[in-house]
């Protein structure tokens, strides 16, 4: 993970290394730092643990300028979060460097180093590189051949941005395995993890490819390709916002995007229905002609979009009669799957730059799968531009590091896609014309669910004292009580775990008393009489059971359960639904316990690394 930023100008560049920073930071902030190359040709750098914000007032107290500077916000791999392991790393006063990703041969290096006299001050990994740096320079005396050098070395992942003292115009910008754009300005250069991060200054954008190493100087980019031959790079002009997203009165970024879920749902919708049926090849050049051919489906993903997936293979098989296998991105990418005979593989993704689910995509590119589509939020990224087909929710800019609207607007994609699939295996135009019925009235029934706010509210109090919960579901309620407990652990830091209700008595009920409590998501299906006879298992042995109900479902509040009688009715838009009750309470929840709701602990966004 990790956020880069750097930039060459004419102009003093510290605010905008730290407004990029501002913007990364949901890439990792737990430690933050800047250096610039000064007009004394000095190396001047500001490092904290914490946040951008208190980088940013350190910064104010220690003021310095330059024209040539790098910066990081940092989500710890290797050492602790602490001012010594905060980037950028600097080696003996002529390089300084900073890095996203892991460099996995760093014990054989860290001891040539050693053994050749340079010094450690921190428990990272990236020291070895800018170490490494250093050495080569003393060899090369050219900052780009000596990272052409040190790349040959090292191993693993990796964005680099690097400037140094004896070339104090310059700077070098490596990308391998990590993700890293360069943004074009008049006279000028930016590098970031992200192009959100440069939005103020460019809409203008490179992206480099896979090994690219790029020299930049004011007025003068070169970049070469993993072979080290000079190569063109295409420009790109951004249509996303330079807006800053703001909180609109809500208090924290999760409530805001939490509440946005109807706009997001109905700009996810726009343009990809047609006539009261879904348009054609909506999910790229020629999909539907594919998704004639197909006889299953691979689902690839990690965290809450793995969720999406599973709800997803509900659909498939139910709906289009389609055989569905959902995996975990870090699982698929290490074990030799079999592979049937025109399988799509999807990967979902929010951010679009997941380490793990971007090699999972990268291997199924090698690996005869029919084809591959990319489910995700944001257009200009990795994943986007790798997959054969794409998909882009209309989510927009999500910050709470808890993923609210972009979970849901991947629901309706998925949705979409299993009618779209459906369609060319027989669904009847009656069958498509409802499900697509339930699609347009989606925003308005998810706003509703909204409503039921202050009632939620009330029972996330009872949560306050609990260090532990457990969810329950059936049916495509499972993965909705899985993602329901991952909620609730990533922003209360409550324990909770999530089963399939019929699984209770194999095991998890030994876990149930009175400080347990025990969540279900209870929709008037052909599950409802199963799923209460899983809860009366809960009663009998004093469990405390929260419902999240359907009005038609008659479940009452009684002795030891609480229901929450909601008006919807159910269609396979349920899990939809059904997440937005469970998304309030972990809210809530959070809330009454103080926690940071939208940078929880030890978390980050985006995990650009494995
Ligand atoms: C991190 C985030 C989660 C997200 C997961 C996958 O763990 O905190 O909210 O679900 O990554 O991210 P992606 O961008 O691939 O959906």
């Amino acid at each position: 993970m990790c956020g880069i930023v750097g930039a060459v100008a004419e102009r003093d560049v510290t605010q905008i290394l730290l407004e990029g920073l501002r913007r990364l930071e949901y890439r990792g902030y737990d430690s933050a730092g800047l250096a610039v190359i000064d007009e004394h040709q000095t190396i001047q750098r500001s490092r904290v643990k914490g946040k951008v914000q208190e980088l940013a007032d350190t910064f104010s107290e220690n003021p310095f300028r330059g024209r040539v500077g790098i910066a990081h916000t940092r989500w710890a791999t290797h050492g602790e979060p602490n001012v010594k392991n905060a980037h950028p790393h600097i080696c003996r006063d002529i390089v300084a460097l900073v890095h996203n990703g892991i460099i996995e041969n760093q014990e054989t290096l860290k001891k040539e180093l050693i053994s050749k006299g340079l010094e450690f001050y921190s428990d990272t990994d990236t020291e070895v590189i800018v170490n490494s740096v250093y050495l080569a320079l003393q060899e090369k005396d050219d900052l780009l051949d000596a990272v052409f050098k040190v790349c040959e070395q090292i191993s693993g992942s990796y964005a680099l941005g690097i400037m140094s003292k004896i070339d104090p115009d310059r700077l070098i910008a490596v990308r391998k395995g990590s993700p890293l754009v360069i943004g074009v300005g008049v006279g000028e250069y930016f590098i970031a993890s992200d192009v959100f991060a440069l939005l103020p200054v460019t809409q203008q954008f490179i992206f480099l490819e896979e090994g690219d190493i790029a020299d930049i100087n004011r007025d003068q980019l070169i970049i070469y390709d993993a072979k080290r031959n000079k190569v063109e790079r295409s420009i790109n002009i951004s249509r996303l916002n330079a807006d800053v997203a703001d909180k609109s009165g809500y208090r924290h970024y999760m409530l805001k995007e939490i509440f946005s879920q109807p706009v997001a749902i109905s700009d996810t919708l726009e343009k990809r229905l047609n006539n009261k049926l879904i348009a054609n090849n909506i999910f790229g050049e020629q999909s539907d002609e594919i998704f004639t051919k197909i006889k299953s489906v691979k689902i690839v993903a990690c965290g809450t979009s793995y969720h999406s997936g599973l709800i997803a293979a509900y659909w498939l098989e139910e709906i289009a009669g389609i055989q569905c296998h959902v995996e975990i991105a870090s699982e698929f990418r290490y074990r030799n799957s079999v592979i049937s005979d025109n399988t799509l593989f999807v990967c979902i993704s929010q951010s679009g730059e997941t380490a793990d689910t971007l090699a999972a995509l990268s291997l199924a590119k090698q690996e005869g799968f029919l084809s591959t589509l990319a489910i995700c939020n944001v257009a200009e990224s990795s994943m986007t531009r790798e997959a054969d087909l794409v998909f882009l929710t209309k989510a927009g800019h999500e910050v709470g590091v808890a993923s609210t609207k972009a979970f849901t607007t991947q629901l309706v994609a998925l949705y979409l896609l299993v009618i779209s699939i459906a369609k060319q295996h027989g669904l009847s135009k009656a069958d498509e014309a409802k499900m697509v019925e339930d699609l347009q009235s989606l925003p308005g029934r998810v706003n509703h669910m909204l409503q039921y706010e202050d009632e939620i509210k009330t029972l996330a109090a009872d949560f306050a004292d609990k260090h532990h919960a457990l969810f329950l579901g059936r049916g495509s309620m499972l993965p909705v009580a899985m993602e329901g407990a991952l909620k609730l652990k990533e922003i209360s830091y409550i324990h909770a775990e999530s089963y399939a209700a019929g699984e209770l008595k194999h095991g998890p009920l030994a876990l149930v008393d009175k400080d347990m409590p025990v969540i279900a998501v209870a929709p008037n299906n052909h599950l409802l009489e199963k799923l209460k006879s899983n809860l009366q298992e809960v009663r009998a042995r004093g469990g405390r059971l929260y419902v999240f109900a359907d009005r038609h479902s008659n479940l009452n509040n009684s002795d030891g359960l609480e229901a929450v009688q909601m008006e919807a009715d159910y269609d396979h838009t349920a899990p939809i639904l059904y997440t937005i009750p469970l998304q309030l309470l972990a809210y809530h929840v959070a809330v009454i316990k103080g926690a940071d709701i939208d940078q929880p602990r030890n978390l980050a966004k985006s995990v650009t690394v494995e």
